[in-house]
């Protein structure tokens, strides 16, 4: 499967913050945003990736995250120039997503929660049609909507609807087959101009391949889109990490956890960054694992 990060957009509610500087790139307590859903595909399994953000936004992605080699992954670069709609993104990734399936996530959306990781690779084993992710929301209506019947097909999916059937919102992380670069080829773009995910989605809905995850109680899903939201998202990662001492988005980690690479080449990336504590709990965490200890 491949994997797709729409980083782009304009970043308006978080202005004057992102005039200049993409809002991807902003921190989320200790790291830039983007490690956050770098690692919910990281933990999917997912390592050759397409990272898509503006003309002026790209090469500060590219200074970060480079060619994703000593994460073991295989990063590459596109250009969104205008806000199109999330739906975009796989005419621009058509190339990249060649005959594969495909996951796409939001370069803004954080997600943290027990055994996500089993789940995703569980659901990334099993894709037949699309995937959506739903999460409990008290006000549905801001976002897209989904309805499932018992069995987690779902029936109904809606785009900010004013009377939503269900509080679920979909979430902004997808998995697709293939099929999905001629879906999204077919649509055609909604009355504010943008070529809707929800659009897509619908067509699986209509083949009754559309499967909705419920992520449950008791898993975060954070929104980074306001000034409010993005300091609370701070504070979240750093109570995470006072209180249980984890780091939440830590790609290092997830390399050395999912086998992508060594203990020794992970303690080689903790070292670069030696003087943050981020750096020193990459250490940390290199240092712990066995293959490590046997040869220092
Ligand atoms: P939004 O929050 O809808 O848009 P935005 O990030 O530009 O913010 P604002 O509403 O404050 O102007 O986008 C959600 C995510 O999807 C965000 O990570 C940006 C990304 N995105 C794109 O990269 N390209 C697009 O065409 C759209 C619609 C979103």
């Amino acid at each position: 499967m491949k994997g797709i990060i729409l980083a782009g957009g304009r970043g308006t509610r978080l202005y004057p913050l992102t005039l200049s500087v993409s809002k991807q790139l902003l921190p989320v307590h200790d790291k830039p945003m983007i490690y956050y859903p770098l690692s919910v595909l990281m933990l999917a399994g997912v390592r050759d990736i397409l990272i898509i953000s503006t003309a002026h936004d790209l090469d500060a992605f590219r200074s970060l995250l480079g060619d994703g080699a000593p994460l073991g992954l295989d990063l590459d670069y596109a250009v969104q120039d205008e806000p199109r709609g999330i739906a975009d993104a796989f005419r621009i990734g058509a190339g990249h997503v060649g005959s594969d399936d495909v996951a796409l996530i939001l370069g803004d959306n954080i997600f943290h929660g027990p055994g996500f990781g089993e789940v995703l690779q569980s659901r990334v084993a099993s894709l037949d049609g699309c995937v959506l992710f739903g999460y409990r929301v008290p006000d549905p209506e801001r976002y897209g909507v989904a309805q499932a019947d018992a069995t987690g097909r779902i029936v109904d999916v809606e785009e900010k609807p004013t009377e939503p059937r269900s509080n679920l919102a979909v979430t902004g992380l997808y998995l697709y087959d293939n099929e999905v670069v001629d879906i999204a080829a077919g649509i055609r773009p909604s009355a504010r101009g943008e070529l809707e995910i929800t659009d897509v989605n619908r067509v699986y809905v209509r083949r009754r391949a559309a499967t909705l995850v419920d992520l449950g109680r008791g898993f975060t899903w954070l929104d980074t889109g306001t000034h409010d939201a993005l300091t609370d998202a701070s504070h979240y990662m750093q109570m995470m990490e006072q209180r249980q001492g984890i780091r939440v988005g830590c790609i290092e980690e997830i390399a050395l956890n999912m086998g992508y690479i060594d203990a020794e080449s992970c303690h080689r990336l903790g070292r670069r960054l030696a003087h943050s504590d981020y750096g020193q709990y990459v250490m940390r965490v290199a240092s712990s694992t066995p293959a490590l200890l046997a040869t220092t």
